[in-house]
């Protein structure tokens, strides 16, 4: 049985973020009130935005809430007014502590090419049609978060240093998520490494052999990174769950989003061992459009319908919020982003309307 009271931090963050939430929350009420389960809204700062107010981009305060929550789900982060501060203070810092400090070491991110969208793709229709696949990326280890790392304070010839390290216990549980995503699924692992080269992933493949002997349903296959960007745009359709590190997964996870033409369309969510999770749109904060009404929450909607899946274990709430999602597209209703010729163009806020109205 579902557990029907959650609390949900709610993290809006810079440009777009305050509007593509807005209506994910709107849609969140309406679901919550038609499967009578009953949630708590805590609103908090992160990001630039919280830089301006606390000079940190992820204060005291938005953290401690964020680990009494069930779940999380932020807008975005980032904008162009933020980049000259020091590395440890741009709003993209609050994103990579929140992973760190809540443990947030899988995230999924579905590419799915929606029938209706597949003229916003830059790739030929027979490339792209039916993509249905999953990025699972590493999200706490690697060359993120290994040491030592810096630039050394040598005047002359300056040397820079990153470190990709992983031990066995991080390449297993990351391995788990993906055989029993896969399992969900259309029961296919395909694990991305350079292992002819670096011996980090020579050991992430050997794991993967290893966790694999408990998940013999699954077919699991190993392909290296060069050939995996390639293989994307040549045959995106052999792929059902990506599973890969940290750096390759935040390369290939683009390059799936892009397969879809259409990243106001992509949800994600990073998840923990109790699957405390943090839900947020693939695309950024775009502040070209910000405050005009004319930005994609679907994207947002979507990490909703993911939230749902898979920290609330509720999948009956998650298809309801997908299936208005796919009947809102079905009518013709296109934010600027995804609009092509004939469609009926609606604003942000109209979008959201639209999806309540057909949950
Ligand atoms: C992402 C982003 C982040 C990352 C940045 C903003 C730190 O690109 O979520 O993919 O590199 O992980
Ligand atoms: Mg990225």
């Amino acid at each position: 049985m579902p557990n029907n009271k959650h609390k949900i931090a709610v993290l809006p963050g810079d440009g777009i973020g305050e509007e593509v939430t807005t209506q994910a929350v709107k849609v969140l009420n309406a679901v919550a009130s038609q499967e009578n389960i009953s949630i708590e809204l805590n609103k908090a700062c992160v990001g630039g935005t919280a830089y301006d107010q606390t000079s940190n981009p992820l204060p005291k305060e938005t953290l401690e809430l964020t680990k009494k929550s069930d779940a999380v789900l932020l807008g975005a982060v980032g904008g162009q007014k933020w980049e000259s501060l020091d590395f440890s203070l741009r709003p993209e810092r609050a994103l990579l502590g929140l992973r760190k400090e809540l443990g947030l070491f899988a995230n999924l991110r579905p590419a799915l090419v929606f029938d209706e969208l597949i003229a916003a793709s830059t790739l030929k229709e027979e490339v792209i049609k039916k993509v249905d696949l999953m990025v699972v990326r590493e999200l706490t280890g690697g060359i993120y978060f290994g040491t030592p790392r810096g630039v050394s304070s040598k005047k002359e010839s300056r040397t820079a240093t990153n470190t990709l390290v992983y031990n066995e216990d991080e390449i297993k549980r990351i391995a788990k998520v993906a055989f029993e995503v896969a399992q969900k699924r259309k029961s296919k692992v395909c694990s991305v490494d350079k292992a002819n080269v670096l011996e980090t992933t020579e050991l992430w493949r050997t794991i993967v052999n290893e966790v694999h002997k408990d998940y013999q349903d699954v077919e699991l296959s190993h392909m290296y990174v060069d050939n995996a960007a390639m293989q994307l745009i040549r045959n995106p359709r052999q792929f059902d769950v990506i599973v890969t590190t940290n750096m390759f997964g935040d390369i290939l996870s683009d390059e799936a989003a892009m397969l879809t033409g259409s990243l106001g369309m992509l949800p994600s969510a990073s998840i923990n061992e109790s699957h405390i999770g943090l839900y947020e749109p693939v695309h950024g904060s775009a502040p070209d459009i910000a405050g005009q009404d004319k930005a994609n929450p679907l994207a947002t909607i979507l990490s909703l319908a993911m939230m749902f899946a898979y920290s609330f274990d509720n999948k009956i709430a998650a298809n309801r919020i997908e299936k208005a999602v796919r009947t809102t597209l079905s009518q013709d209703y296109r934010t600027a982003d995804i609009y092509t010729n004939g469609m009926t163009e609606v604003g942000c806020e109209e979008m959201g309307n639209k999806v309540v109205e057909n949950l």
